[in-house]
């Protein structure tokens, strides 16, 4: 289902072997910053290989609606024709973000500095989830916001027309409210910081460095600081989108519970703010090996060779370690399930607020389908039934969250019974051809 649209039932039944080369999509948090930065630039941005998912798509329509050019080529080909920092014109129609948490939240740093106001909202999840994290931060360079209450979507954003630099420190572990900061710092005078005290993604920093801003990074005892000069003339640039790790990880973790199953997953971009699910895989014994590592466009990356992995075993995934695989909690509690013993999940706590609080959403359907699962406000456990171990038999809810649907999709592929979801269409918001990959290497999922 989009936004707005009707539910998908769909089921999963068990599959395999998983055979063959899974390309999947351009990753979608460069995809949403190739278009935000594209339009805060002067020129031509060019991006390939750009992810067409509906939450990439409703950001390029949000920032045509603050006055860029966005064309799309065909094939993954896009670009940008941008406004310059500060050029932001008034969008004349409230700005739909749709089920995107990082769409909304950029770009309302993106427009806080400039003198407009633009109204956002979204759908279900989004207009559920928290905003003050971003408002807060926004509020002090002089930007107004006029909310639900708890900050929630829709809200309205009166730009500062007088913007003042900050200084801020993360109070939650957020790329997304780190990048808000950093896009608002743009049309600043003088320096922005953000301090976080746990690394969380980077491809704002890379990004912004590589448009031509003027941005430095510390590690101290504090954490990391980000210092931002701003009110730069940021330079439109050549983008090559590498391949999600986000979407890799579910044709990895399906191949390693589905017998006799040998995947490759080729160009996936090993970005240590990024990769932690695939150390935590190796670490549980998944036969899961990185091929060909390379450096491309500053970054790391590998083709990835997930085999049928029997002999997994549970273990305790270091909270420090959360932040590089935030996304990747929902499918790691279903290789979990296939392990041996328990694998234990803390400093989580950042789960309950993504597009579904994923460790209920989760929790609900492992349990329904025989596996035990233990939780508390930011931890959560699985103790795993072995190989071919879990019963399933279930319909499980997505509660319009993509990752959701797709984990268990995968669960589907491996259990005794069939899984079924109330509603695949949010899977098309980060990950629009799942169904015809995963049915290329042998999955059977079909709508219901
Ligand atoms: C993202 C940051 C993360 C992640 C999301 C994408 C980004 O959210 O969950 O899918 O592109 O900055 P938080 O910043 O809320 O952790």
């Amino acid at each position: 289902m989009s936004s707005h649209g009707t539910p998908i039932p769909m089921i999963s039944h068990k599959s395999g072997p998983l055979k063959g080369t899974a390309n999947v999509p351009g990753d979608k948090s460069i995809s949403h910053r190739s278009l935000i930065l594209g339009a805060m630039s002067i020129g031509e941005t060019k991006v390939t290989g750009l992810l067409e998912g509906q939450d990439v798509l409703d950001t390029g329509r949000a920032m045509q609606a603050f006055g860029a050019e966005v064309i799309n080529h065909g094939d993954g080909q896009w670009s940008v024709h941008g406004v310059g920092v500060g050029g932001f014109a008034e969008p004349d129609q409230v700005i739909d973000c749709g089920n995107s948490g990082t769409g909304v939240r950029l770009i309302m740093g993106a427009m806080a500095t400039s003198p407009i106001a633009s109204t956002f909202t979204g759908d279900a999840s989004l207009n559920s989830r928290p905003m003050g994290r971003i408002t807060d931060p926004l509020a002090l360079f002089g930007a107004q916001s006029f909310g639900r209450s708890e900050g929630r979507l829709p809200l309205t954003i009166i730009g500062a027309a007088e913007p003042v630099p900050v200084h801020y420190k993360t109070p939650v572990p957020s790329a997304q409210v780190k990048s808000a900061v950093l896009l608002a710092g743009l049309n600043a005078p003088g320096q922005t910081v953000v301090i976080e005290r746990e690394a969380t993604r980077d491809h704002s920093e890379r990004m912004l460095r590589g448009f031509g801003a003027d941005l430095s990074v510390e590690k101290t005892d504090e954490g990391n600081v980000i210092t931002l000069m701003g009110q730069p003339e940021l330079k439109a640039q050549n983008i090559v989108v590498p391949r999600d790790p986000s979407s890799a990880a579910f044709p990895v973790c399906a191949a390693l519970i589905v017998e006799g199953s040998d995947v490759l997953v080729p160009n996936i971009g090993l970005n240590p703010t990024r990769a932690g699910l695939f150390y935590t895989l190796q670490e549980m014994g998944a036969d899961l090996t990185f091929e060909n590592p390379r450096e491309e466009g500053g970054e790391p990356v590998a083709d990835l060779r997930a085999k049928f992995s029997p002999n997994m075993k549970g273990i305790v995934v270091p909270a420090e370690r959360a932040a590089s695989m935030i996304d990747e909690y929902p499918i790691l509690s279903i290789v979990a399930s296939f392990a041996e013993g328990v694998t234990e999940m803390p400093g989580v706590k950042e789960l309950r607020v993504k597009e579904s609080d994923r460790i209920d959403a989760m929790a609900k359907g492992l349990r329904a389908s025989g596996v035990n699962v233990a939780e508390g406000d930011d931890w959560w456990s699985v103790t795993g039934l072995g190989a071919g171990g879990v019963k399933g038999g279930i319909t499980a809810a997505s509660e319009l969250d993509h990752r959701i649907a797709m984990s268990y999709m995968c669960l589907g592929m491996a259990t005794q019974q069939p899984i079924t979801i109330d509603d695949g269409g949010p899977i098309a918001t980060s990950f629009p051809i799942f169904l015809t990959l995963m049915a290329e290497l042998g999955a059977n999922i079909e709508p219901t």
